[in-house]
């Protein structure tokens, strides 16, 4: 082409990828492309703000390290990352949310009615559950993979204080799905806003914050994976979190006045939580693999 133009240079980049291989490849890009394009040309974008986002990317670059990764916390601070999740959750199924960069493989094994807490500081959680799949049948043995903040706010990962991997576990259910461990009340927290993903948070007056959640995975033979997080229902901070995480299954009620006595026996803590603890209820939901019966 030997006159780009405003109306043709789509075309025109369509044109000159048309032998790429891969059909999957020319779809995302020209789709891309075509939207970007159109992005530019709808705000008439200025040299000035071009160099304003090339700056940006440029400050994520070098922001950016083994522990921290800006160009996520940008995608999902977009509302990118929640996106492609919400895309991808399953039918029936409970909804994904984000994984978050503070997910660590190979937690250690909690056994079912375990005790994350261990005399730590914060308000004391029982979490009592099953996994079915979407018709309500139990899911037997489920692996779940459970990370959330200590009782000061903080992932293990970012506080010196804590012990390595402090509030990581990996608990295996029972033959019905079901499940109980007891933990203290996450609590909410903000992204870091030190960079240029927290320029741009403010500049749009927009939060920082994300509201208290306990993050899981659960994962059973014959299912799909479920990456998602639950939410108290009376957070604050639920309609702005930073990144878009709150599905309406995701929120739970967290509740006081439980009789200890009631309990699932296997609760190693049942005789030592005193009258004060919380407790919530979860109903996880997975959905067949494709192509299993
Ligand atoms: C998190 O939930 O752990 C998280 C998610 C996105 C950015 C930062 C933290
Ligand atoms: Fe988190």
């Amino acid at each position: 082409m030997r006159n780009v133009s405003p109306e043709t240079i789509t075309d025109t980049f369509i044109a000159y990828a048309a032998e790429a291989d891969d059909a999957r490849l020319r779809e995302v890009m020209f789709s891309l492309a075509r939207h970007m394009h159109a992005f530019v040309k709808e705000v008439r974008l200025t040299h000035a703000e071009w160099h304003a986002g090339l700056a940006a990317l440029t400050a994520a670059g070098e922001i950016t390290n083994e522990a921290r990764n800006e160009f996520t916390l940008f995608s999902d601070i977009f509302g990118i990352s929640a996106l492609v999740d919400m895309l991808h959750s399953s039918p029936g199924a409970t909804s994904s949310s984000n994984l978050g960069p503070f997910h660590r493989p190979g937690a250690p094994e909690l056994p079912n009615g375990g005790d994350l807490r261990k005399g730590q500081e914060g308000e004391p959680l029982v979490v009592v559950g099953q996994v079915t799949d979407t018709v309500g049948k139990p899911v037997p043995h489920a692996l779940l993979d459970l990370w959330q903040t200590a009782g000061n706010g903080l992932y293990a990962v970012q506080d010196p204080e804590q012990p390595e991997m402090n509030y990581h576990a990996q608990l295996r259910c029972d033959a019905e799905g079901k499940f109980c461990f007891t933990t203290v009340k996450p609590l909410p927290y903000t992204l870091p806003y030190d960079g240029p993903a927290g320029v741009m948070l403010r500049a749009l007056k927009r939060d920082a914050w994300r509201p208290s959640h306990l993050h899981l995975i659960v994962q059973a033979p014959g299912h799909v994976p479920v990456v998602s997080e639950i939410f108290p229902t009376d957070d604050e901070h639920l309609d702005r979190d930073a990144v878009f995480g709150v599905r309406a299954d995701l929120l739970m009620e967290y509740r006081q006045g439980t009789d200890p006595t009631t309990l699932p026996a296997i609760l190693a803590e049942r005789d030592s939580l005193g009258a004060d603890f919380w407790r919530v209820d979860l109903h996880l939901r997975m959905a067949p693999l494709p192509g299993s019966a």
